[in-house]
C-alpha cells in the first residue's frame, strides 16, 4: 500500500513529490555582504539530490539591518539574487525536490557572530549596525535595538515584496515567511516584545498587523501559481508571552488571506522559556493549527524516523514533515526512509547504482505514474 510520507502535495500550482521536507538551516557562509557563495551550491545542491520532495533554504535577509550575522543568505538586492542564482538553477536541473525559500528579517536578535563563533553582540563601532524590533526591548545579552517607526515598518514590509520577487526571478517555487523564533515578525507577534500603544501594539489585532502586512505584500507581488506559507513558534513558552490560541488565530488570518500552509515551531522569544525537549515535541501543535484554522501544516521538530513521520501523516496531525538536524547528519535520509517504507523514490540518473537493487548493474526504472 502507497505510504502518506512519500505520497505527493499539491499547493496551488506546485506539486511536492512526497511530504519530506528540508527544513531551513542557516549556514553563516554568506560572504562579507551575505551573498551566495559556493557553499550554498554544496549545501543546496547536495539537498535537491537528496529525495526530499522540498528543501526550504536557510533563513535568508530582506534587509541589510536585518541580518543575524553580516554572513547570513540575503537576498536585498539584485546582485544578491545573481549569486544566488546558480544554486537554484542547479537544484532545477539536477534536483528531485522543488525549492523553496526562507525569507526573514532578524529583529532584535541581529548583529552578532556567526553561529560557531557562539553570536556574540558586535557593536556599531565595531562593525555591528543598528537593529531594529517593535519595541526597544533588547533579547538578554545582545544589542539594545531601536523602535521601528511606521515609515521603517513600511520599508520592510516593501523590502520582503521586493526579495520575493528576485526569489521568483530567480527560479523559487514557494516561499516560507520566517514569522518563529523571536526574529521581527516575532517580535511584533509577542507581548513580550512588543510594548507598542500604537496599531502595531497592545491588542492580538494589532500585534498580528505587521505579520499579515508581510504576507499581504508578498502574496500580492508572488504568482498566483507559488504556495506561500508561515513559521510560527506556536508557544512562547513563557508566561505572558504568545500563545498557541494566539497561533490558531493567526493562522485563520493567513488562511483568510491566501496562506497556503503553517509550519510550526516554538520558542525564541526568550532565554527564560521553559520547554521539554523530546521527540515529536512540536507535532501538537500543527495538530492543532490543522484543525482548528483548516490549513495544511508543516511539522518539525525531532522527527528523525521514517516510522515516525508516516504515523504523524496517518495520524492527520500534519500534512508535511521537515527535517533538519536529521537530515543535515544523514542527507540521504529520505533514501533510506523510502526502502524501509518499501517505496519508490528520486535518485538522480548519476547515482542510482547505489539503490540496494541496483548492485547487479541496472538502472532504477522509474514508477509507471512519476
Ligand atoms: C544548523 C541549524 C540552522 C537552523 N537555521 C534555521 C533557519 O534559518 N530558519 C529556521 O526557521 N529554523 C532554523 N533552524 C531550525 C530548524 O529548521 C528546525 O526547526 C529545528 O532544528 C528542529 O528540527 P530538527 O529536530 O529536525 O533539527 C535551524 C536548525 C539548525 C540545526
Amino acid at each position: 500500500m502507497p505510504t502518506n510520507l512519500f505520497s505527493p502535495f499539491k499547493m496551488r500550482g506546485l506539486t511536492l513529490p512526497n511530504r519530506i521536507v528540508v527544513s531551513p538551516m542557516g549556514q553563516y557562509s554568506g560572504d562579507e555582504n551575505g551573498k551566495a557563495t559556493e557553499w550554498h551550491l554544496m549545501h543546496l545542491g547536495q539537498m535537491s539530490v537528496s529525495g526530499a520532495g522540498l528543501l526550504i533554504t536557510e533563513a535568508t535577509a530582506v534587509q541589510s539591518t536585518g541580518r543575524i550575522s553580516k554572513h547570513d543568505l540575503s537576498l536585498f538586492s539584485d546582485a544578491h539574487a545573481e549569486a544566488l542564482a546558480p544554486a537554484v538553477a542547479f537544484c532545477r536541473k539536477y534536483g528531485g525536490a522543488k525549492v523553496g525559500m526562507q525569507l526573514y528579517h532578524a529583529g532584535r536578535k541581529g548583529s552578532v557572530t556567526v553561529a560557531w563563533e557562539g553570536q556574540k553582540p558586535i557593536a556599531i563601532e565595531n562593525g555591528g549596525w543598528p537593529i531594529y524590533n517593535a519595541s526597544p526591548i533588547a533579547f538578554p545579552g545582545r544589542v539594545d535595538p531601536l523602535e521601528m517607526n511606521e515609515a521603517q515598518i513600511d520599508e520592510t514590509v516593501r523590502a520582503f515584496a521586493a526579495a520575493a520577487q528576485r526569489a521568483d526571478r530567480i527560479g523559487v517555487d514557494l516561499i516560507e515567511i520566517h514569522g518563529a523564533h523571536g526574529y521581527l515578525i516575532h517580535g511584533f507577534l509577542s507581548p513580550l516584545s512588543n510594548q507598542r500603544k500604537d496599531k502595531y501594539g497592545e491588542s492580538l489585532e494589532n500585534r498580528m498587523r505587521f505579520a499579515l502586512d508581510v504576507f499581504d505584500a508578498i502574496r500580492a507581488v508572488w504568482p498566483e501559481r507559488k504556495p506561500l506559507g508561515m513559521r510560527l513558534s506556536a508557544t512562547d513558552w513563557a508566561e505572558g508571552g504568545w500563545t498557541l490560541d494566539d497561533s490558531v488565530e493567526l493562522s485563520r488570518q493567513l488562511k483568510k488571506r491566501g496562506c497556503d500552509f503553517i509550519t510550526a515551531s516554538s520558542g525564541g522569544a526568550t532565554p527564560d522559556q521553559k520547554l521539554k525537549v523530546h521527540p515529536g515535541y512540536q507535532v501538537p501543535f500543527a495538530e492543532r493549527i490543522r484543525k482548528e484554522a483548516s490549513i495544511p501544516t508543516m511539522a518539525v521538530g525531532l522527527i528523525t524516523e521514517a516510522k515516525q513521520a508516516e504515523e504523524i501523516l496517518v495520524k492527520e496531525q500534519a500534512d508535511l514533515i521537515a527535517l533538519a538536524r536529521g537530515v543535515m547528519f544523514n542527507p540521504r535520509w529520505p533514501w533510506h526512509a523510502a526502502i524501509e517504507l518499501g517505496e519508490p523514490v528520486y535518485y538522480p540518473p548519476q547515482y542510482q547504482r547505489a539503490h540496494p537493487s541496483m548492485r547487479g548493474g541496472d538502472f532504477l526504472k522509474p514508477r509507471a505514474d512519476t
